[in-house]
């Protein structure tokens, strides 16, 4: 079908006398997206559920005009994320914008969409490093702030935060994820889409943010991306949807289509978990929006004969965008006009799209702040691999305020590991004047690779590296190694009082379609890490990485061991600081880091067994002959350069009526060191007899506590009968009378319990 076929004439005599009631202001939204939904065709219909990749003003000019294109994806490729972006051409941007709006029948806005993960042109650390901080207001701080420098650049949607459970450290997205936990994930995404929608969505610097990949990506067999999903309506329940439940509560715009199935339904296909848990059972009113070519994926996944059907089970699962697979702009049309598809359908993902972009504001705001002459023919490419950046000035230099605020996340986000191991006394933090100190190791000079995967906006020259950082804090005292481990490193080290060595994983090796089967250090690092070793003087060991390692050896060859991800623009200045104690450690694991590869699945949601360990007498009873199954490093443990002692746990009363009811459960802890520092409180609770197996112990809340030496704090919770609830057989939410286990404690292998009681 053409769009003249049937086109209705604008309705010029509709209230208020404005040919566009779409626009005014004094109407509610929802009379709004009505007023328009009644003047469009068919093909404008379809129009907004074709989203494109780097809308190009000049190629795609006539599908502006006529509005075949709702949305763009600012992205050069199906996995963006690993390559390196010249930048947003804004003008470009805003001259296809300019199209829509000023050329076409019914001036419908696009709406611009980029992967904005970790911070735009200020990059904080990668999402794994941010949920270490255990900090929901430092993760809603970086992402306002990206919000903010993303909508300068056109940009009015993020795909962010991704909100899948990662408990596989092979799977290369564990990278992009706030880790293994629920609560943990939960809360801190629902602060980031705090961070990027602000208090109103549409409000001055914010983006629509977008939960994804609903639902279950993150338990992909063997951790390889893309592979298929096992996994039962109960489990995803009780665990993997609650993130995004959470992050809907919080007023998150979109939500977005995993790429896998969930044991055996594709989840573009998925109507079940797609329409009638999330639109239906949890009142998601927002845009869902497929992965990059999910819909036409349909067809390689062996569920629909072609993209004509593809379209028509996505659109009938709940898929209202199509991302770049062109199934909808093809074939939603026939389909609707042959019946294979209501009307209804599509005009539900419609209203959806309409509603954000007038909640968005983009009727009202279509372009950019900056001043762009429209561009003419021949300028095209929304994003120019390889290419200058659009402004013919150099950018400004990062404002101080940004510097100073990547400067505190990276910090946050460095989790302690070890320190003092073979030198009995900590390591760390160094002294004033440490004598000569080596910094080598394939990180020492690093720019983008601190960065991370999914760093499409930030620039080489804005990092400030661990080599320049070094040699500002002790000029001739600081030795820096070139960067290669070699016999030259040997040779240093013999002359050095203190080495530290840069290690870990280049950004290429986690992110998307980066899963790897060996967790181990990459080849070579830990033979040199050897030989350092056995000059038998102080040896910091700095881990630079995007999954949970197994670092069994280098926590046996270290005196002390720090986590520092990919930690963004500041991470040469917030690391020297850490290591010289202008700042302490304060992050804990958000995953848990296992012995081994053959230990996974390993994760601190173990449900009980028939068969149950006892680990005083048999801490592997049953499961490995040649292995313990405890983890390496559990959830929720990190040092810092002082310690804590924690008090009896008290509880202001032992049972708690199921409607209503609370306990206060307290503990003070006490700086039991000689140095300020932070610590991460935690609550884990059990339901000892439930309807289906329930976790051992899961994480319910935690507390930070900053502590000056010698003082004591006290972390109170309240415990509710929310916490304890779950899904049952039927997938009914229930609270059941009967016993509980609390626990509070530093991470989840330690801590104080108590038990309590549900009544009624
Ligand atoms: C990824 C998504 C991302 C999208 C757009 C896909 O390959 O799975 O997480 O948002 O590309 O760049």
């Amino acid at each position: 079908m053409t769009i003249q076929d049937g086109v209705p004439a604008l309705d010029p005599g509709s209230p208020g006398g404005t040919a566009r009631p779409w626009l005014r202001l004094d109407l509610a939204p929802g009379q709004r997206v009505e007023a328009l939904l009644a003047q469009m065709t068919l093909a404008e219909k379809v129009g907004q559920t074709h989203q494109v990749a780097n809308v190009d003003p000049v190629a795609d000019r006539e599908l502006l005009r006529s509005a075949g294109i709702g949305s763009s994806v600012l992205a050069s490729g199906a996995t963006a994320g690993n390559e390196r972006d010249a930048g947003l051409r804004v003008c470009v941007i805003d001259t296809a914008q300019r199209i829509a709006v000023e050329e076409s029948r019914l001036g419908i806005p696009l709406l611009f969409a980029r992967d904005v993960i970790h911070g735009h042109r200020t990059v904080f650390p990668i999402p794994l490093g941010l949920a270490a901080a255990w900090d929901e207001d430092l993760v809603r701080r970086t992402a306002a702030l990206a919000a903010a420098e993303a909508r300068l650049d056109a940009v009015a949607w993020t795909f962010a935060p991704m909100l899948d459970i990662s408990q596989e450290p092979r799977w290369g997205r564990v990278a992009e994820s706030l880790g293994e936990a629920p609560v943990l994930a939960g809360r801190l995404g629902a602060a980031m889409v705090r961070g990027f929608q602000g208090d109103v969505l549409g409000g001055a610097g914010t983006l629509a943010a977008c939960a994804k990949h609903f639902v279950g990506y993150g338990l992909v067999d063997g951790g390889r991306d893309y592979e298929t999903v096992q996994v039962g309506e109960n489990t995803l329940r009780n665990l993997h949807l609650r993130p995004f439940r959470d992050a809907v509560r919080a007023g998150c715009a979109t939500v977005m289509a995993a790429f896998t199935d969930v044991d055996g339904v594709p989840m573009h296909a998925h109507a079940r978990l797609l329409r009638e848990v999330l639109k239906g059972e949890w009142g998601f009113d927002g845009v869902v929006v497929a992965d990059w070519d999910g819909v036409g994926q349909l067809v390689s996944q062996g569920v629909a004969a072609d993209l004509r059907d593809a379209a028509a089970q996505a659109i009938t699962a709940g898929v209202d965008i199509d991302m770049v697979s062109g199934a909808y702009s093809a074939h939603l049309g026939e389909l609707v006009e042959t019946g294979r598809v209501p009307l209804d359908l599509l005009d539900d993902a419609v209203r959806r799209i309409i509603r954000l972009k007038i909640r968005q504001g983009l009727f009202e705001h279509p372009y950019v702040a900056l001043p762009c002459a429209p561009t003419t023919a021949g300028t095209s490419a929304a994003t120019a691999p390889g290419s200058a950046v659009e402004a013919s000035v150099p950018p400004a230099p990062l404002p101080p305020a940004a510097r100073a605020l990547a400067r505190e996340a990276a910090a946050a986000s460095f989790v302690l590991l070890s320190n003092g191991r073979t030198h009995d006394v900590g390591t760390l933090p160094l002294a004033a004047n440490p004598g000569r100190v080596l910094l080598t190791g394939p990180f020492v000079h690093e720019g983008e690779a601190l960065f991370g995967t999914w760093t499409l906006d930030g620039r080489g020259e804005d990092i400030a590296s661990p080599a320049a950082a070094i040699r500002d804090r002790l000029g001739d005292g600081a030795v820096v190694d070139d960067g290669r481990f070699s016999d030259r490193t040997l040779h240093l080290v013999r002359q050095a009082d203190i080495t530290v060595a840069l290690v870990g994983e280049h950004p290429s090796r986690s992110g998307e379609a980066n899963s790897v089967a060996d967790i181990g250090l990459p080849a070579g690092q830990l033979e040199v890490l050897r030989a350092i070793a056995a000059f038998g003087k102080p040896l910091v060991v700095v881990v630079f990485t995007g999954r949970p390692l197994d670092l069994g050896e280098v926590l046996g060859l270290a005196d002390s061991v720090l986590i520092a991800w990919h930690p963004g623009v500041e991470a040469g200045p917030a690391l020297v600081e850490t290591l010289f104690g202008d700042r302490s450690p304060g992050g804990r694991l958000p995953m848990t880091f296992p012995r081994s590869v053959g230990h996974l699945p390993s994760s601190s949601l173990a449900r009980p067994t028939g068969r149950p360990i006892d680990p005083a007498s048999d801490p592997s009873a049953g499961r490995y002959l040649d292995a313990l199954v405890v983890p390496r490093l559990p959830f929720g443990s990190g040092l810092t350069y002082t310690t804590f002692d924690y008090g009896p746990l008290r509880l202001s009363a032992h049972q708690m009526p199921r409607h209503g009811g609370s306990i206060e459960v307290s503990v003070e802890v006490t700086n039991s060191g000689d140095r300020p520092g932070r610590e991460v409180v935690q609550l884990y609770l059990r339901d000892l007899v439930a309807d289906v197996t329930r976790p051992l112990l899961e994480l319910a809340d935690w507390v930070s506590l900053v502590l000056d030496p010698g003082a004591t704090g006290t972390a109170t919770f309240t415990v509710t009968p929310e916490q304890l609830s779950y899904y049952d057989r039927t997938m009914a939410l229930r609270i059941d009378p009967g016993e509980a286990v609390v626990t509070v404690g530093p991470d989840a292998s330690r801590g104080a319990t108590a038990r309590i009681t549900v009544t009624g």
